[in-house]
């Protein structure tokens, strides 16, 4: 997605990969050429970075994409850019908040994520005055069902890291799946003495599910000294504290050995001050032909930026020197959570497409995506919900003051609720039956509408309920009611009758429309 571009026709970068613009993606915000052009970085498409989203108005705005294959998918790769360029001309680059699906993400800039789901949420969340959120680029992909498995997919993995000691960076479409391997090979006359080797094996068999692309594997970083004892050292630096990180380094042998010819070595972290698990266990013998991945699991950090030492020592009965062919790293977040109770969604994304209603002056209540509720304190504007962490309900619904013209839609599901606030609208009809119908309510406020008929008896049999009906034509005399109702004519009670059923129809097609959208 090509944010800010409204460009109808997809446009096709060097690397033959198709990019849209986000307006079927997002209704909010507005759209801007950058002023100074994106640095000519091999990572980034120019014409994709010149144009952007920026969201000066509410405190979070969120682009919905649905994931084509509901079957298989369980990962997907997703990776936002920002290149500010200057285009407000404030020179400001802003901080601002990255969400996806209810669940906070820390990185910001041409960050890579993997979250499982079939419906992705990415959100921008204004977290300082004056700090403008916006966003370039945004990219979400599927992965093969069983890639990054390893960690279970309610946890979402963090990019920190993809290194290759290749001479250019490597990605789509050498990586089908676009990842980009920066390139980390070592300078000329480099002091260490490391140097990048290419494999002489006519072909490499990748036979594991995260699929490095053979030109990343190919290559691989060593010493020129065949003889040195010298330990192969890499130090990474990784935020935020407190937090599991993930590496997965991969091997393969780059001349086919012949005995006593023998490449063998050890890896250790931190030495092994930390907790580290290494799988598979044992000395690194890196495969001619073939790759070997190692899993660097549970190195945690509890110092903020905490630095990791990933050392590799020949063993005694090595002939060579370490090696190594490439290296990911990932934080793992925190438990995704479930999400905002799904009928509260459901009925949520219902009412804020207006459905059932005819808006005025709907700005606030319009097209609002991502989850109602979380991550707190992001919730929509016009809800409150509970203060559960994983999955909330919403306890209450502000659509006072808005203009809506109408027929209250039936928004009974949302059985959360203990405040309802309509007052000051255009509300019309008799007052639905189904407002009664809610167990927890405490507050139902409908005054200044056009409300008529009788208050239904289940409202008023409800003896705790705060209810403010001040402001409505309605009748508080049954019989004067009938009377006046029939020899007046409109709003007729068959009338009244019809248009609740035709409404019903529509409520139960678009429901489920979300249902094909949300599961
Ligand atoms: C920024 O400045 C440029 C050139 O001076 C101008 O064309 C552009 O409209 C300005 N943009 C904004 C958002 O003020
Ligand atoms: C998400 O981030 C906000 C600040 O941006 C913070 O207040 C909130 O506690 C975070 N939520 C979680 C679940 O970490
Ligand atoms: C590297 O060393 C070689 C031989 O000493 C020298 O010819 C070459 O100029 C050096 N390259 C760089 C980039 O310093
Ligand atoms: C290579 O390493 C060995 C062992 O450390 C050392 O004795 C030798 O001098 C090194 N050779 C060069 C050319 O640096
Ligand atoms: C992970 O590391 C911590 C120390 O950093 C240790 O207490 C814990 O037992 C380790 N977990 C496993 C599964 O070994
Ligand atoms: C390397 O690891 C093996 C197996 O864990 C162990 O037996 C050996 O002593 C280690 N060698 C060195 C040099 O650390
Ligand atoms: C009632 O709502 C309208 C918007 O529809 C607003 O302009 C008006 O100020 C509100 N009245 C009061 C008393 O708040
Ligand atoms: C009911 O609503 C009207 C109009 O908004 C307001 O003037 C009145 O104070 C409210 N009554 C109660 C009991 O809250
Ligand atoms: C309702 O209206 C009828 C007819 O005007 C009248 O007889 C009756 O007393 C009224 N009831 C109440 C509760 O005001």
């Amino acid at each position: 997605i090509d944010c800010g571009s409204s460009s109808l026709e997809p446009y096709t970068d060097e690397r033959s990969i198709k990019w849209v613009g986000d307006d079927p993606y997002i209704r909010n915000g507005e759209t801007h050429k950058v002023n100074i052009a994106p640095p000519n970085l091999n990572t980034w498409d120019s014409q994709v970075m010149s144009t952007l989203r920026a969201f000066p108005t509410r405190k979070r705005n969120c682009y919905s994409i649905d994931i084509e294959d509901t079957t298989t998918v369980e990962r997907v790769l997703v990776r936002a850019s920002f290149h500010y360029g200057n285009y407000d001309n404030k020179s400001s680059p802003p901080t601002f908040s990255l969400q996806f699906n209810g669940n906070n993400w820390t990185q910001i800039q041409t960050s890579i994520s993997l979250i499982e789901g079939k419906n992705i949420n990415v959100c921008l969340a204004q977290t300082q005055p004056d700090n403008i959120p916006f966003i370039s680029a945004l990219e979400v992909r599927s992965l093969d069902s069983e890639a990054y498995s390893y960690i279970g997919t309610d946890y979402p993995l963090l990019f920190i890291l993809r290194e290759a000691f290749t001479s250019t960076n490597i990605r789509f479409p050498e990586d089908s799946f676009d990842r980009i391997w920066r390139t980390a090979a070592p300078g000329p006359n480099n002091s260490n003495g490391l140097i990048a080797v290419t494999s002489d094996s006519p072909s490499i068999i990748v036979d594991f599910d995260e699929k490095p692309p053979e030109a990343v594997i190919r290559t691989a970083l060593t010493f020129s000294n065949s003889s040195t004892t010298t330990p192969l050292s890499s130090t990474r630096f990784a935020d935020p504290p407190y937090h599991p990180i993930q590496f997965i380094a991969y091997f393969s042998e780059v001349i086919k050995l012949s005995p006593p010819q023998k490449r063998s070595f050890n890896i250790t972290v931190n030495n092994n001050e930390l907790g580290t698990i290494i799988l598979p266990k044992g000395s690194v013998i890196p495969p001619y032909g073939r790759v070997l991945q190692v899993h660097i699991a549970n190195v945690t950090s509890s110092t903020v930026n905490a630095s990791y030492s990933i050392t590799s020592t020949r063993t005694d009965d090595s002939t060579l020197p370490p090696l190594i062919n490439a290296l990911e790293g990932f934080i793992i977040g925190d438990k995704l959570v479930q999400g905002t109770n799904s009928n509260d969604v459901r009925v949520c994304l219902f009412i804020s497409e207006s459905i059932g209603f005819i808006a005025k002056s709907f700005v606030q209540l319009q097209s609002w995506s991502g989850d109602p509720c979380l991550p707190s304190p992001y919730n929509w504007e016009w809800i409150t919900c509970n203060d559960d962490t994983d999955s909330p309900r919403v306890t209450a619904l502000y659509l006072n003051d808005l203009g809506l013209e109408g027929i209250l839609p039936d928004f009974s599901a949302m059985d959360a609720l203990v405040t309802i606030d309509l007052h000051n609208n255009s509300l019309m009809q008799e007052i639905p039956d189904f407002l009664g119908t809610f167990p927890k309510l405490e507050t139902l406020n409908l005054a200044d509408n056009k409300f008529s008929g009788t208050i239904p008896s289940s409202i008023s049999n409800n003896i705790n309920l705060k209810l403010n009906v001040s402001g409505n034509p309605l009748c508080t005399n049954k019989t004067i009611c009938k009377t006046d109702s029939v020899s007046r004519s409109p709003p007729s009670p068959s009338k009244g009758t019809s248009s609740k059923t035709l409404a019903k129809p529509i409520i139960i097609i678009l429901l489920s429309m979300f249902f094909g959208l949300l599961f």
